[in-house]
């Protein structure tokens, strides 16, 4: 089968550029990131785009994919529509093509210490954690920082300050992880202005979400964390 494939091309400036359409001979259970592929490689050396894994695990090629925010390698040609419109994602600046500078994202992912923090001397062997405490942030370890739900958010689109729904859910995994002792601190963070109270609620970063991630839910939690100061019980 053939399909149609419209890519919005630009370098530096994504309001500024131009339509190229390509016909690509293809299969239906072929991905988006083949169909790039195949343009790269047989038709438009100069198509600019990201990708490493390929299998939905480093988070490089999130892009507009038909007006939703997916991954390429994870979306297949027969769940499409043609013709298949693809575009860089919104609110970061365009390096080339569907190649954004995702620079400002991991500023703001970075201010929420994404890392676990414990100074108490560690067990013998490890520091243990029950299946429920591990549940707790059993889906926020899921995030691939691909940013399609920060992209999809009209606030982080009119405000640089806001943290956005992926350093958010970078906060609620350590937050709520039993083993970690920075929680307070993260949350009086997120509590500043940009965080977690400019978000509007809008559901765009759940829909987002190539994971699945029920982001607005984490970001729920966190909220209830700060008004009533209850973080999950340490283990003693
Ligand atoms: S190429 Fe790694 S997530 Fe798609």
């Amino acid at each position: 089968m053939k399909v149609t494939v419209r890519i919005w091309r630009s370098s530096g400036d994504s309001k500024v550029g131009r339509w190229s359409e390509y016909e690509v001979e293809t299969d239906p259970m072929e991905r988006v990131l083949d169909l790039l592929h195949k343009i790269r490689d047989e038709q438009d050396g100069s198509l600019a785009f990201r990708r490493s894994c390929g299998h939905g695990i480093c988070g490089s090629d999130g892009m507009v994919i038909n007006g939703k925010n997916r991954l390429a390698c994870k979306t297949l040609v027969k769940d499409l529509k043609s013709p298949i419109v693809i575009q860089p994602l919104k609110g970061f600046p365009v390096v080339k093509d569907l190649v954004v500078n995702m620079e400002g994202f991991f500023q703001q992912y970075r201010r929420v210490m994404p890392y676990l923090v414990n100074d108490e001397p560690p067990p013998p062997k490890e520091r243990p954690q029950s299946p429920q405490e591990r549940h707790l942030f059993d889906d926020t370890t899921k995030c691939i920082l691909c940013a399609c739900c920060t992209t999809a958010c009209p606030v982080f689109w009119a405000n640089s300050q806001f943290l956005g729904p992926a350093a958010l859910v970078a906060a609620h995994r350590f937050i709520f992880d039993s083993r970690d002792r920075a929680g307070r601190e993260r949350l009086s963070l997120i509590a500043q202005y940009g965080g977690i109270f400019t978000c509007r609620t809008t559901f765009n970063c759940t829909d987002g979400c190539p994971r699945g991630i029920q982001v607005t839910k984490a970001i729920l939690e966190l909220r209830q964390a700060i008004l009533t100061g209850n973080l999950p019980q340490k283990p003693s």
